[in-house]
């Protein structure tokens, strides 16, 4: 297939649109921001209206500067936010509830009893972040009408008309049965969800519809979770790699074949994508706050954002002794505690801006090594190379110190938006199905590699450090 495609990234934060060509590259560019509210108690909601005209503007953008015509799209979504809306308007009935939101805490202490057997069916354990808890959260307190859904199921329904999720998607809400990939009437069952019209599972690579918002019609071909998209752009495929996603949070996640296989370690097992009915699962390990946490400390005023990491980081040669957990929305995976909140201690009079910045850099590295470390516990091998995209592998900082601490070289990916080049992908793919992926994916170099500079000693003393904050957090103590 010839002719560029459309790939629409929708993250937490904002949206970004891409024009890619295979041959020529990156024709255009549109992003358009969104503000998720963080709001007391650990919620945040999103304004759907605003999610849906991102969409509509990034796409907008990146065509416009293309200044041609595309012959697919392709739409990556945030994953687990959750929203009600009428299937015969399209309209709302609820605001986003986005997938760092924790109201839906009370309906997991509900099925605590069932952890297990929900862990075995669908592969995830029972914690609000996932789809289904806000989902039985909606139902019970905020609407019994229309139907519940992840977000990309409203786009893509905004979009075409179409009524649909694909299977990675599918994947994050707890509803999936991980071994044939098909709704579960027990979760269903155990969440109070089984009188619920949910949508078709699709193949992440097909046409779903047609949509004609950019003012000609443009086939819908390719949909998937935002990490699932990035880890196909990495190409992460050899055993002992794995790739990091550094966006609002961070996501590390490793394939592991066609084989579902539970994760022991405290990671989640789930769909990396389904092909042709193919299906390809990985592991997955989030951190729930990464550009989050250096927005919070922008936000403090000890930063203006995240292109002041490296200026303010420099200005002093380590930490100073502050240690920082930035569990600012709880631990996720290997933990799984996101009642938790963060900790910062060594605070002292001489304690200064650069030392925050750094300390806030080593907690960020220091739980995707945990996640490689559950990764590799779980793989039966060490994760010797991780590859890394999105905006806060500008940092050089964070990734020296990613590499420092991981005792491994982390190479950076050329672009930073790999979700948008992995779902342009699965578009160009879904648009001609015989299309291999070396095709609908041209493999671009690392714009850096970052060695590890420091012993394995100090990395040791450094992730010891870091670890002992996490116990006493874990333990309801002060570090
Ligand atoms: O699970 C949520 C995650 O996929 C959101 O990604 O890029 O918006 O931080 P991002």
């Amino acid at each position: 297939m010839t002719g560029p495609v459309l790939a629409v990234d929708q993250g937490t934060s904002g949206t970004k649109a891409l024009v890619i060509c295979p041959e020529r590259g990156v024709l255009g560019t549109g992003f358009a921001a969104v503000r998720p509210r963080p709001l007391p108690g650990g919620l945040v909601e999103a304004d759907p209206a605003e999610l849906y005209a991102s969409v509509l503007d990034a796409g907008r953008r990146a065509l416009t500067e293309a200044g041609e015509p595309v012959v697919a799209m392709g739409l990556a979504n945030q994953g687990e936010t959750v929203l009600a809306w009428d299937p015969a308007t399209g309209r709302p009935l609820t605001d986003a509830l986005v997938w760092q939101d924790r109201r839906a805490d009370t309906v997991c202490h509900e099925l605590a009893p069932h952890a297990d057997e929900l862990r075995e069916l669908t592969g995830l354990p029972v914690d609000p972040y996932f789809a289904a808890p806000k989902m039985a959260w909606i139902r019970r307190h905020l609407t019994a009408d229309g139907v519940v859904t992840t977000s990309d199921a409203w786009l893509t329904h905004r979009l075409t008309g179409a009524y649909v999720t694909d299977a990675a998607t599918a994947g994050r809400t707890q509803l999936l049965d991980l071994d044939t990939v098909t709704w579960s009437p027990r979760a269903l069952d155990l969440y109070g969800l089984s009188g619920e019209r949910l949508p078709e599972i699709v193949d992440n690579a097909r046409p779903v519809g047609t949509t004609g918002v950019f003012g000609y019609d443009i086939p819908l071909t390719g949909l998937a979770v935002d990490q699932q998209a990035a880890l196909l752009a990495q190409r992460v495929t050899a055993p002992g790699t794995a790739k990091c996603t550094y966006g609002t949070g961070a996501f590390l996640l490793a394939p592991t074949g066609t084989t579902p296989r539970r994760a022991t370690s405290g990671l989640v097992s789930c769909v990396a994508w389904r092909l042709a009915g193919r299906t390809e699962y990985c592991l997955d390990g989030q951190v729930y706050t990464a550009a989050s946490a250096v927005r919070w400390l922008a936000d403090l005023g000890v930063i203006t954002g995240a292109a002041d990491l490296d200026t303010v980081g420099a200005a002093v040669p380590d930490s100073g002794g502050v240690t920082f957990v930035p569990a600012l929305a709880g631990l996720a995976a290997p933990w799984w505690r996101g009642d938790l909140r963060g900790s910062l201690t060594g605070l002292g009079l001489d304690t200064t801006p650069g030392h925050l910045v750094r300390a806030l850099c080593e907690g960020l590295a220091a739980q995707v090594v945990e996640l490689a470390e559950a990764a590799a516990a779980d793989l039966g091998t060490p994760v010797t190379l991780l590859r890394v995209d999105g905006g806060l592998t500008r940092s050089t900082l964070l990734m020296q110190t990613q590499a420092d601490l991981l005792q491994r070289p982390v190479e950076v990916s050329a672009l930073p938006d790999a979700t948008a080049l992995g779902v342009g992908a699965l578009a160009r793919l879904g648009a001609a199905p015989g299309t291999t992926l070396a095709e609908a994916l041209p493999e671009g170099k690392p714009s850096a590699v970052y060695e590890p500079r420091v012993s394995a000693d100090e990395a040791a003393d450094r992730l010891g450090r870091f670890r002992a904050a996490v116990t006493a957090l874990l333990d309801g103590a002060p570090a």
